[in-house]
């Protein structure tokens, strides 16, 4: 370990052992318990191996845990403003006692770092979503999602780190505290302003930055968050390529680039004092977050998060501390007769402004029309057409849902010719039965069993829509939540169409093709959707079809009529 004083007064603590003592640990490991970590405990391990997070050098026990939720500090009365714990499974917290070593790796096994057990603990998760949200209502959907994440048991103690975790992209943009301290020191930089943000940067942010870093009369950095970035996950390089396609533009010598791993917490003002705490230990003094013109920060989705009011007033409370200076965003807008951007609240009443929002970017990307320059630079719209390819070139699931015997199956099949009629994209169906036979033949009808099922066809469906296909699946999917799981699942990797064939349950049960309703009425088959089992209808179809009046033609028509509505196909392929 070894402590660095910053240019700005701080010290910088990493948890980085010697070499000689790496040797020994990994030796001795072999007795120890070991724990792999989840992406977001791997973004605390790296915060607390590099200095990120200095001063801690562990993770939280019981005591700092109390102290951070009702104070906002640390036991010892250091200002720390959200819990940073390890959360185990009850086996491993079973396993432990005080003393023992327990071996932190990544998801491959390498070892990471050594926790020494001070306390396995159970931290009160209500205090703590309070502290992170502001608030413990369940309907919060940040708080609810915190609390089915969050495990029962935690360990505590101090943290001896023996390599920080791998990335193999863009390592040149993954400077440490420590390094990028020493970079401001060569460049002279003493006054650093951190710009925050998930999402790409366009040229009204750019102005505001550019605008509050000269009014402060500091540098630059440009500081995504990119912890939960994923390898395979195309969007994470975009973002950064389109970063990287912004950087000439700005002003000579006044900004860099470097990317920050660590995992948004979805959480409210006190989140904005933990990035804060983190960027001041990257040698930065001031703090300027991403924000969405009506003075909300944003989450990861794009979401407001937290007001740039109440955030500047927790700074303000605690700056002495802090030792940070937060600096609130100011909407800027294109005003088109002075051809520049200028602050929203200096336009003259007869001014005209343009304005873009992202939907209209997405639409435009989908249709593959223009985004002017005054909006982005060409180069960053280059990078995004590049990289979001027309919707009549992106892959697509049609997820049919309804009754077994309601015509899915048939409407399915017909859809299939009439997509490979049309050509240009690889078209693979996915039908119920087929499912069973194939994916998931060792499943039964529970409820578990076939939200697995359904879960496992969506997982194909997201690789082939990813992949530029045609994803066509006709399971009954009789449960809401799971065919949203199975959207959100595919969304981001091109469209996603759900279909309810409502065809209702008298008719289907007339028709009896497999003669199974017959069975069901007469108890031969348990759990029988309609008969002795749920089916929910979804609120969210994009396309109702009810087959006891309309022909299996008629019905692949409205499908093909909704897909070329979307710009998926065109009126011209579908003849
Ligand atoms: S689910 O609920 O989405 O997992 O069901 P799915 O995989 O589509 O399987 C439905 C087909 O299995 C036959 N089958 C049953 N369906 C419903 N309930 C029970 N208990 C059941 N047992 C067997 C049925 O023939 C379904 O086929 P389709 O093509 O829908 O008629």
């Amino acid at each position: 370990m070894d402590n660095l004083i910053s240019p700005h007064g701080g010290d910088l603590i990493d948890l980085l052992v010697d070499e000689d003592h790496i040797a020994e640990m990994r030796e001795a490991s072999r007795d120890w318990p070991s724990v792999d970590l989840g992406p977001r405990q791997l973004c605390d391990l790296e915060l607390l191996i590099n200095g990120g997070y200095s001063p801690l050098t562990g993770f939280m026990g019981s005591g700092d845990h109390a102290a951070v939720c009702s104070r906002m500090h640390l036991a010892d009365g250091t200002l720390w403003p959200l819990p940073v714990t390890l959360d185990v499974a009850d086996e491993v917290a079973e396993g432990l006692s005080e003393g023992d070593r327990l071996a932190l790796r990544d998801p491959e096994g390498v070892m990471l770092a050594v926790l020494r057990v001070g306390e396995v603990w159970q931290p009160d998760r209500e205090a703590e979503v309070r502290a992170i949200f502001g608030t413990n209502d369940r309907s919060h959907p940040g708080v609810a999602q915190h609390l089915h994440r969050a495990k029962v048991w935690s360990v505590a103690g101090p943290v001896e780190g023996i390599q920080t975790p791998v990335h193999h992209d863009y390592r040149e943009l993954r400077l440490t505290p420590r390094e990028l301290r020493h970079k401001f020191t060569r460049l002279g930089w003493r006054r650093v302003m951190a710009f925050q943000t998930h999402r790409t940067i366009h040229r009204a942010a750019q102005s505001m930055m550019v605008e509050a870093a000269r009014d402060a009369d500091a540098n630059l950095l440009i500081h995504p968050i990119v912890g939960l970035s994923q390898p395979g996950d195309a969007d994470h390089y975009t973002r950064i390529r389109c970063y990287q396609a912004l950087m000439p533009h700005y002003p000579k010598f006044m900004a860099r680039l470097n990317l920050l791993p660590m995992a948004p917490r979805g959480g409210g003002p006190r989140e904005a004092v933990l990035q804060a705490i983190v960027h001041k230990n990257h040698g930065c003094t001031h703090f300027m977050v991403d924000f969405d013109g009506a003075g909300s920060v944003l989450d990861t989705t794009g979401s407001p998060v937290y007001g740039a009011e109440e955030t500047a007033e927790i700074f303000a409370e605690h700056a002495d501390e802090l030792g940070m200076e937060f600096v609130k965003p100011r909407e800027m807008v294109y005003l088109e007769d002075r051809k520049s951007y200028v602050p929203a609240d200096t336009v003259p009443a007869d001014g005209r402004v343009l304005r873009i929002n992202a939907d209209e970017v997405r639409r435009r990307l989908d249709d593959g029309r223009e985004i002017p320059d005054w909006y982005t630079y060409p180069a960053v719209a280059r990078e995004l057409h590049r990289t979001h390819p027309t919707r009549g070139a992106q892959g697509f699931t049609v997820f049919f849902t309804g009754l077994s015997g309601s015509g899915k199956s048939t409407i399915a099949n017909a859809l299939r010719v009439k997509l490979l009629e049309i050509g240009g994209r690889g078209v693979t169906l996915l039908d119920g039965d087929l499912v069973r036979a194939n994916l998931s033949s060792e499943l039964g009808f529970s409820k578990q069993h076939r939200d697995l099922n359904i879960r496992r066809i969506g997982f194909v469906a997201a690789e082939i829509t990813r992949a530029g296909g045609v994803a066509i699946c006709a399971p009954i999917a009789p449960y809401n939540v799971v065919r949203r799981e199975v959207r959100e699942m595919v969304e981001p990797c091109g469209g996603f169409v759900l279909v309810h064939v409502s065809t209702p349950l008298d008719v289907c049960e007339i028709r009896d093709r497999k003669g199974m309703y017959a069975k069901a009425r007469a108890g031969i088959i348990k759990e029988f959707t309609g008969i002795s089992d749920p089916y929910e209808a979804p609120a969210d179809a994009h396309v109702v079809i009810d087959t006891s009046d309309v022909t299996p033609a008629e019905a692949t028509r409205e499908v093909l009529l909704h897909l070329e509505r979307q710009g998926f196909i065109s009126a011209r392929d579908e003849g």
